[in-house]
């Protein structure tokens, strides 16, 4: 779809056949789409799906006025202009004309006396109902608040726009818990931290954005799935933001969004006392250091009446906190969460607490004891406006953790849990991995806190132990790329955690599969394809980057991305997965290791601890086990690691064959800028495979009894090959480049020349070029055979890193080439700035039919 602006415009001008072309074309899929719309596309619908909505009422009485049903409303004509092609008309009373009816219960059940059972709704509930009333047959579309109408419309929307039936519509729903937030990264100077999408939406220049469009759609789409709350500012938080000159531009996104139901809350910095108060401390128990959050907050509410309060990251990695004055972590959390109380505010207190400079040495330290230790203790001393916001796992959103056992361990203290849209160490959104699978795992994972019974969901939204409040936040960190998170395929993900806080009893298949209709059309080819890939994906990647629960075995003190096995050891950063010579693992049992899994409910510890009950998938995070040990599945640990990370590549490039089943059934943009990430994904997934498989091997010395880890018969490594201009270096860390070695142009701005000659049997072969696509220049490469140009292109992507290394390295593949003994292959680079077109190998391989 266009950018919406456009959209609106022509409607505005009364410019009809201009609108009638685009959702012609939009019909017959043949215009490029931006993914700018998300799942927001109100697409035209098919000639036999719109008959089916024919009776719909096109009269649309707004009873009531706010912002929030004002946004309903429109959303409704805009949505049934798009998919339906009406132009509604518009009222204030309800008359004996069919209508839809928007309104609050509350006004609604006084003038329908079918709206009786209303009372029963939470807050932020909807009820869709169809009544009778003067003859005329309306859709009432109601709730205790405004909210919950606007919730109610985008579900009367998706039903239409999935083709689900509407007449005698009783469809009442309940949200399962009050917090479902999203929480940004966002740097005021622009930036992101963990940002994937380009710059902030929210920031600009240490200032808000001049342009709020963005941010107002960006309000649509949360409101679209139940979101009530979005931060808009880095956990790891500048103190200015709470001063008077960002609190008038904050208060103008509060504004923003207020018509969407979205509230803000703010990131803040614990020693904002000292930096922006003039005080000489901030401690916590200093009654200057409580005035000063007395009169900040009052402040802060007389800009943003509505703020939802404060997020508090302290006392981790390196945050100030309260240990800087020999505090508890209630006494920081109260003094804040006071003054928030009578302004409805609420303070989450982060619990990401973890000493990062724990001795490695120290075979009894674990990271994974940090929060449970940090908070267990101080459960019930926490004011009750307070929330303990944890992350799903114990240690940092890695591809597989156990459920935080701190979630059964707080009774008296309301919880949020925390996920992770944005995929940190999940592929950046240039792999696919969707993540609702695991979010769903963790959530339906019963922590028996008091016998059966008490999954995380249950522990988290304050069912279990009866709190006031509590849910589910997610880090989501789009940016301003125009379809949001970079991968149009990534959405699933930020679509998925609303509909999961919503209602986290749905399934991760009906998810995707209601987001891909919305955002693909509702073709049954396009559907299945697109579900077969998403739900494939998460286990995909756990298979080619952290097997058996070891953590992503990537880079974890730089860019988190690209394979670095050996980074998380000898330092203090506790992401320790213990890898040596004899084996691999943590050992966190009770009777051997770390006592972690002492951390559980008894039934719980006692399946972790022992080796024969603790599951495959969590067995390195539980044990440490020597290589030979057998699975569950028959298997060595080793082998399956050769395994895993075999399937695991293959599955990735199979996602590449999946996808171009699909070529002229989507919109031909989206099919190609897909097409490009899945063919980068299944290139990066054959350099996870291999540096993880090689280094295993050189480590175990036990091989792999396929006889693949190792061996590349088809390989041809460049610093085997005739140079000129172009010089050996050894890879760091050595298994990120195969062999061990890769080449550079010698000198900066230079060319250089790599050549071979063919010795294999003659035939049509694919040839993928391995190079490494730096971010700090861009390189031009040519291959030719026998002298003749078969490819050429420009190395200019903005992979992660500035180094030859496990982040930049990728493929490049020539389709097709036909190939006699004694031809010669030669690539040609010319670089610029500070890139050196580094080569690794040519990989040649007979082309599949
Ligand atoms: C991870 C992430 C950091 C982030 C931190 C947090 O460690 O890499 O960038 O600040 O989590 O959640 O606070």
């Amino acid at each position: 779809m266009l950018e919406p602006v456009g959209f609106g415009m022509a409607k505005r001008n009364g410019c009809w056949f201009i609108i009638c072309f685009l959702l012609l074309l939009q019909a017959t899929g043949s215009w490029g789409e931006t993914g700018y719309d998300a799942w927001l596309r109100h697409q035209s619908l098919e000639e036999q799906a719109r008959l089916a909505y024919e009776l719909l009422p096109k009269l649309v009485v707004l009873v009531g006025d706010s912002k929030m049903l004002n946004s309903a409303r429109d959303e409704l004509s805009r949505g049934l202009l798009g998919m339906l092609g009406w132009r509604l008309s518009l009222r204030g009373t309800i008359s004996s004309e069919p209508s839809i009816i928007l309104g609050n219960s509350r006004v609604l059940a006084a003038l329908l006396p079918q709206l009786k059972g209303a009372e029963s709704l939470a807050e932020e509930g909807f009820w869709l109902k169809t009544v009778s009333s003067e003859g005329a047959t309306h859709i009432v579309v109601t709730g205790a608040t405004d909210r919950a109408v606007l919730y109610g419309t985008f579900a009367l929307l998706r039903k239409i726009a999935v083709g689900d039936p509407v007449d005698n519509l009783d469809v009442k729903q309940n949200p399962y818990a009050p917090i479902r937030f999203l929480n940004h990264w966002d740097n005021l100077n622009g930036t992101i931290e963990r940002g994937y999408a380009g710059k902030s939406i929210f920031w600009e220049k240490d200032r808000v954005s001049d342009d709020l469009n963005r941010i107002r759609d960006y309000g649509r789409l949360m409101a679209s799935v139940g979101i009530n709350g979005c931060s808009i500012n880095n956990v790891n938080a500048d103190a200015r933001v709470i001063t008077p000159e960002f609190l008038a531009q904050i208060a103008r996104i509060a504004d923003t969004l207020r018509p969407w139901g979205v509230r803000l809350p703010v990131s803040v910095d614990f020693s904002s006392p000292r930096k922006i108060g003039g005080l000489d401390t901030f401690d916590p128990l200093d009654p200057r250091v409580a005035e000063f959050w007395k009169t900040k907050v009052e402040e802060i509410y007389h800009f943003i009446p509505d703020l939802a309060g404060f997020i508090l990251k302290a006392d981790s990695e390196g945050r100030l906190g309260p240990s800087a004055y020999k505090r508890t972590h209630t006494d920081a959390a109260n003094v804040i969460a006071r003054p928030l109380k009578p302004h409805k505010g609420l303070l989450f207190y982060r619990g990401f607490v973890y000493d990062h400079h724990m001795d490695w040495r120290d075979l009894k330290l674990d990271r994974a004891k940090a929060a449970f230790d940090n908070f267990r203790p101080l459960d019930g001393a926490f004011e009750d406006n307070v929330i303990v916001q944890i992350k799903h796992g114990p240690i940092d959103f890695q591809v597989r953790e156990p459920a935080s056992p701190l979630f059964a361990a707080l009774e008296k203290t309301s919880q949020a849990i925390e996920l992770q849209i944005t995929q940190e160490y999940t592929g950046q959104q240039r792999h696919l991995c969707y993540l609702v699978p695991m979010w769903k795992e963790v959530l339906d994972f019963d922590l028996q806190a008091n016998g059966p019974g008490t999954p995380v969901k249950a522990l988290v939204a304050g069912k279990t132990f009866r709190r006031s409040t509590g849910g589910f936040v997610a880090v989501s960190n789009v940016g301003r790329d125009t379809n949001w998170l970079g991968h149009d395929l990534a959405l699933a993900n930020l679509y998925g955690f609303g509909r999961l806080a919503w209602d986290p009893d749905l399934s991760p298949s009906q998810i995707v599969q209601e987001w891909i209709r919305l955002t693909f059309g509702n073709d049954e080819r396009v559907d299945k394809t697109i579900v077969d890939l998403e739900l494939k994906s998460w286990l995909a990647y756990e298979k080619y980057t952290g097997p058996l629960g070891a953590g992503t075995l990537t880079d974890i003190i730089g860019v988190h991305y690209g394979p670095g096995i050996e980074s998380s050891e000898r330092n203090g950063w506790g992401q320790w997965h213990r890898a040596d010579e004899q084996g691999i693992g943590m050992d966190r049992t009770v009777a051997t290791g770390t006592g972690f899994i002492g951390q559980y409910s008894p039934v719980v510890a006692a399946t972790f601890e022992s080796l024969k009950t603790c599951p495959d998938e969590l067995l390195l995070f539980m044990h440490h086990v020597p290589y030979d040990y057998r699975l569950h599945s028959g298997k060595t640990v080793i082998q399956h690691i050769y395994d895993s990370h075999y399937e695991g590549a293959q599955e990735a490039a199979g996602f590449v064959q999946i996808w171009m089943n699909l070529k002229g059934w989507i919109d031909d943009d989206r099919y190609a800028a897909i097409l490009k990430r899945l063919q980068y994904q299944a290139g990066h997934a054959i350099v996870w495979r291999d540096a993880i498989n090689n280094w295993f091997l050189r480590k175990s010395g036990i091989s792999d009894e396929r006889g693949r880890a190792g061996h590349f018969p088809n390989r041809i490594e460049a610093e085997n090959m005739t140079l000129d201009g172009y010089s050996v270096f050894e890879g760091k860390p050595w298994e990120t480049a195969s062999a061990g070695k890769a080449l550079q142009v010698s000198s900066p701005g230079g060319q250089g020349t790599a050549s071979f000659r063919y010795s294999g049997k003659p035939g049509q072969y694919d040839l993928s070029v391995q190079y490494f696509d730096q971010n700090n220049g861009k390189s031009s490469l040519r291959i030719l055979l026998n002298g003749r140009e078969v490819d050429h292109w420009l190395a200019d992507e903005s992979l992660p890193s500035s180094r030859p290394d496990g982040h930049t390295s990728t493929r490049r593949t020539v389709h097709a080439l036909s190939l006699t003994p004694g031809d010669e292959i030669r690539i040609e680079a010319t670089v610029q700035a500070d890139e050196r077109a580094c080569i690794d190998y040519v990989e040649i391989t007979p082309t599949q039919r």
